[in-house]
């Protein structure tokens, strides 16, 4: 049951889509203060777990700390970090009372989990205008479930899109791109897409390619395409100010950008210098900034990545202003000693800088909103551009699609990846984490940068990121300009990454089966143990292994020099791994602690008892995989109902997609 609740006069974010009747009584749980804004207090019992939140820091069960929903680029993801580049404000208490909240609130918004008082959940926000969505169900599984029945399908890709993706920021030329394409298919490492960062562009400026560096360039997306690889280019949020820039032009001519109080349009320093935001919570220029993906799916393209779009702002003209002033007084030595930290302060100050977030307005249907009271929508609008664009561009076409920012709602036009992580051993651990969290928000197409974005990574590092990866249907290494190479090609032993990307494509078909059914179902793809072994105390607190679908569950390795881990099974499963020259082995398991060893070439996962997966020969894209007769794995007379389609179009409901498949 979903009662809603509605306080003042909140903003149309269009995260709900369904409609839910409107309750006239205080919600059924806590209690709310309008006092100074808007306070949403209750207390919690010693036991209880809370979950959700999406895109968050931290653990699966988000007790002890404060988060605060503000779309933040912070390359940085310690673990002292509040915001990260999402807001999803839907928590579900699971305890001695289970029940969901979904704040529907487009600005900052905390959530204080026991962090102020070990025993009190506190949702604050500045203006008392929002919808509250107040959730309850026979169990947390089932509240979201239904919470997922409210905020719509989530997004579906092509099936290419469960392939392996190469990136780095840096490659500049076709040549840069044949290296690639090259290294791995004279590797024989499978791969499907390769991505195009900023510097494919001209300039920096969205919708140009650079035409020296890729000329014909629809020939060349084509030539690619031949190998069954897909170029998937990188489009930012800030357009760049230049005249006789189309995009440019038009967007001024027709007043699409988002605009300072006097009228002017705004200015914001990105990759490009100075851009304007295109105001993509206004239908008419949504619209036009969603067509302009047409120069690109003309030549061939497929699919895209929205970037920088919180949106990131490195710096306003009037914020360089002001910090001027400031210099000055340290330069003329005003202040004395200088203080230092307080000058790192400032200038760190410049970039996303909430004054700034101030200083722009949207236009929603004639009425002028400050961009501030609507900042988390941004992200979502962008990419909600693009994909009400590629249904006038090719209405039975799935295009890939998955953007940085994001908020609830944005789930139904494309998925995410979490941003600018770093080559750390704990964040394999965070990417795990936060895959339920996200999946609970609707979030399904996800994935980390494998092997870290930010800082040099490590032969060890990367193959037991990718061993994880494997599982998380975003399945792409990436890499920060500057930092040391890091496609599988570049180390010592290829043949181990070969095994670990081959051990994905003997999965595809069962990943995407189960992508799909908890798509069409509003399922999740990747659980808390707790959600399946709800009886069981000691799964309940599991936090580093994942339900994975309806049949395993996995069990990453996250430490250096690990040559295993400790494994807990709520019941007993077939221990299988995936070695090389596509061997795999097999051994049952009681329920109970464990100790599995795990070698860096393998990738572990662990069939429940009574269940049973297809797996198939690998082969050097998702194309050419073979699912006609796929091996079984698993429990003697197990069945296991397989989803296949094209994977191309949107013929979901087609009976004909489900094949039972036994083992024998
Ligand atoms: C941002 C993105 C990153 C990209 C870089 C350059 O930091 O998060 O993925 O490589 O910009 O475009």
């Amino acid at each position: 049951m979903i009662q809603k609740h509605i306080f003042g006069s909140p903003f149309e974010t269009e995260a709900v889509v369904k409609k839910v009747q409107k309750s006239n009584e205080a919600p059924a749980y806590g209690a709310v203060s309008l006092d100074n804004g808007f306070t949403f207090s209750y207390t919690m019992d010693e036991e209880d777990i809370v979950y959700g939140l999406g895109e968050a820091n931290r653990g699966l069960n988000k007790r002890g700390y404060c988060y605060i929903s503000n779309c933040t680029d912070d390359p940085n993801h310690t673990e002292d970090k509040r915001s990260l580049y999402g807001a999803h404000n839907f928590i579900l208490i699971s305890g001695k009372q289970t029940f969901g909240l979904f704040f529907d609130y487009p600005s900052t918004i905390t959530f204080d989990i026991g962090y102020t008082r070990s025993n009190i959940l506190k949702v604050c926000c500045e203006r008392a205008d929002l919808a509250l969505y107040v959730i309850e169900g026979s169990s947390p599984y089932d509240i979201v479930k239904q919470f997922r029945g409210i905020i719509g399908r989530s997004y579906i890709p092509p099936k290419f899109a469960f392939g392996f993706g190469q990136s780095r920021w840096g490659y500049k030329t076709k040549e840069d791109f044949y290296r690639v394409a090259r290294g791995y298919r004279e590797n024989h490492i499978p791969l499907d897409m390769i991505y195009m960062d900023i510097d494919y562009m001209q300039s920096y400026k969205d919708f140009t390619v650079n035409e020296e560096n890729f000329q014909d360039f629809g020939q060349f997306v084509q030539e690619m395409k031949d190998q069954n690889i897909r170029l998937i280019p990188i489009i930012d949020a800030g357009v760049k100010v230049e005249e006789g820039y189309q995009v440019y032009e038009e967007g001024v001519k027709n007043r699409y950008f988002c605009q300072r109080e006097d009228g002017s349009d705004f200015v914001a320093a990105v990759w490009p210098g100075d851009t304007h935001f295109p105001d993509v919570l206004n239908t008419e220029a949504r619209e036009w900034f969603g067509d302009q993906y047409r120069f690109l799916t003309d030549q061939g393209i497929e699919g895209f990545w929205n970037d920088m779009n919180e949106p990131a702002i490195f710096y306003s003209r009037e914020g360089m202003e002001e910090l001027k002033d400031i210099l000055k007084k340290y330069a003329e030595y005003e202040t004395e000693p200088i203080p230092v930290w307080e000058l790192e302060g400032t200038l760190k100050k410049l970039a996303n800088n909430p004054e700034d977030y101030r200083r722009f307005y949207h236009n929603v249907n004639g009425q002028r909103v400050r961009h501030d009271l609507v900042h988390n929508l941004f992200g979502f609008n962008m990419t909600r551009a693009a994909g009400e664009a590629f249904e006038r561009i090719a209405p039975d076409k799935r295009f890939l699609m998955f953007s940085r920012s994001s908020y609830i709602g944005m789930h139904r036009y494309g998925g995410i990846w979490t941003g600018d992580n770093k080559s750390w051993w704990s964040h394999i651990l965070l990417n795990l984490k936060m895959m339920p969290s996200l999946n609970m928000c609707g979030f399904l197409y996800t994935g980390a940068d494998l092997g870290g974005f930010g800082a040099d990574t490590t032969r060890d590092l990367l193959l037991r990121w990718l061993a994880l990866g494997v599982f998380t249907p975003l399945m792409r290494n990436h890499t920060a300009l500057g930092t040391r190479e890091q496609e599988c090609y570049q180390f010592e032993n290829v043949e181990d990454f070969r095994s670990v990307i081959e051990a994905r494509y003997r999965l595809v078909p069962y990943l995407y089966s189960e992508y799909m059914k908890a798509a069409l179902e509003n399922d999740m793809y990747m659980k808390p143990l707790a959600f399946v072994y709800p009886e069981d105390d000691f799964a309940v607190r599991v936090e580093d292994q994942m339900m994975l679908g309806n049949e395993i569950m996995i069990a990453p390795i996250y430490e250096q020099n690990a040559k295993g881990r400790y494994v807990y099974l709520p019941e007993e499963m077939l221990f299988v791994k995936f070695g090389r020259d596509g061997s795999i082995t097999e051994e049952f398991l009681d329920k109970g602690h464990h100790y599995v060893e795990v070698a860096l070439y393998e990738v572990p996962l662990f069939i429940r008892r009574g269940k049973c997966i297809p797996v198939v020969e690998a082969a050097l894209s998702v194309e050419e995989l073979c699912t006609q007769k796929p091996q079984m794995l698993g429990y003697k007379g197990a069945e296991y109902v397989l989803f296949e389609d094209d994977g191309v179009h949107k013929d979901f409901e087609n009976k004909n997609n489900y094949r039972v498949l036994t083992k024998k």
